[in-house]
């Protein structure tokens, strides 16, 4: 089986790499400067999810991989409204419903939750500025179209994710340079900004080819894209490349916790579902007792991103006592077909498996 020598594509032509892969930007851990450098120089896109890090920490880590790679580098941040600030007995409720998830752990359970819940926007912005990523994207809401042209201007291409068509079209009239259509296999959150997240549960293969066929930007399929033959189909539907996350989780260089990794091979009759408890948005993971409690009992949730650090600490210990029934084990509905290997022999192996899933087609189609 010969290595295609490149899979040429709008992106892979505008970033000088050899193959429309993008390595899902996964805050909190996974992208490691050594997963983003090793992508990089096995010819795809690595990223960085740098949701939760404030602006040193961003500096710290762009400048880790740069260390390891001349590759270019995709950064990926969250936007969303400020939320109202909860009431004393919200929060009391929301904590004590935690209370014996912490218990289980054998920790306390945190007695209040202060601000600040997440680094400042316009500080972590002006952070990438400086930093001059080849790719800067945005997962929840979206950047003004003034900033975007900012971003553009200093040769920054600027990528933003829509779950249904008026999101693709709000994000297109903002002036981004390409959409990422996270369809409802995606692990990890739901990017959904227009209407309800239920609403928006359109799969990869309806959701790219609507995006395709009715707006002009160029398109990144996500969601449930595990291996070549997922990125083959993915370009015949006329995207221009796959951003995958669940499939580089348990890559040898991701910082997920062991935990997480073994849940993909272990957990295999779980499935996942959708839950808004460990964050206060919803997102995808691995169903596990955390989930199935918050599911089941009146379950008071504070809003994102308060319920996101309300959990951290259990997260956190979950992680360290190896125990996967507390941990956000974010995964897309593909997980059972995860693999344990080094970050760039999954690279080649994509592209090994997208050559033989053409030459498949080819041999189809001649009958
Ligand atoms: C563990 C995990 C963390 C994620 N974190 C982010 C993130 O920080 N920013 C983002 O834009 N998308 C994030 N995502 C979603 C991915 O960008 C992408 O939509 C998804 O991984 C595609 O589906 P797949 O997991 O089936 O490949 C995350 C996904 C996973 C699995």
């Amino acid at each position: 089986m010969s290595v295609p020598h490149s899979i040429r594509t709008w992106l892979t032509e505008r970033l000088g790499v050899r193959y429309p892969i993008i390595q899902a930007p996964m805050a909190g851990g996974p992208t490691t400067a050594e997963l983003v450098a090793a992508v990089g120089n096995a010819g795809a896109l690595g990223s960085l999810g740098l949701a939760y890090a404030e602006p040193a920490a961003m500096r710290a880590q762009v400048e880790a991989v740069r260390a390891l790679t001349p590759a270019p580098i995709h950064i990926n941040l969250f936007v969303e409204n400020a939320p109202a600030p909860p009431s004393t007995s919200q929060m009391r409720a929301a904590l004590a419903a935690l209370e014996p998830m912490y218990a289980a752990l054998g920790i306390a359970a945190p007695r209040q939750t202060d601000a600040p819940f997440a680094p400042d926007l316009d500080a972590q912005v002006q952070a990438a500025i400086a930093l001059r990523p080849a790719v800067l994207s945005t997962h929840f809401r979206q950047l003004t179209a003034g900033t975007i042209a900012e971003l553009r201007a200093r040769n920054i291409l600027v990528a933003a994710c829509a779950t249904n068509l008026a999101e693709a079209r709000h994000v297109e009239s903002l002036g981004v340079d390409f959409i990422i259509a996270q369809g409802a296999e995606a692990g990890g959150h739901r990017g959904t900004f227009i209407g309800a997240a239920e609403d928006s549960m359109i799969g990869t293969m309806a959701l790219v080819r609507t995006l395709v066929r009715e707006c002009s930007l160029p398109v990144v399929a996500a969601g449930g894209i595990m291996d070549g033959a997922g990125l083959a189909a993915a370009l015949a539907l006329g995207a221009c490349a796959v951003q995958m996350g669940t499939a580089f989780l348990p890559v040898e260089e991701s910082g997920a916790s062991e935990a997480h990794k073994q849940a993909l091979f272990e957990r295999t009759d779980a499935g996942t579902t959708i839950t808004r408890a460990f964050s206060g948005r919803p997102a995808r993971g691995i169903r596990n007792a955390f989930i199935e409690r918050a599911a089941t009992e009146h379950f008071p949730l504070l809003p994102f991103p308060i319920q996101n650090k309300a959990t951290a600490p259990l997260r956190a210990a979950a992680a360290k006592q190896g125990n996967a029934d507390f941990l956000s084990l974010w995964a897309g509905q593909g997980y059972t077909l995860a693999r344990r290997m080094r970050a760039a022999d999954l690279v080649r192996t994509l592209a090994e498996e997208y050559d033989e899933a053409s030459q498949a087609l080819l041999r189809a189609m001649r009958g």
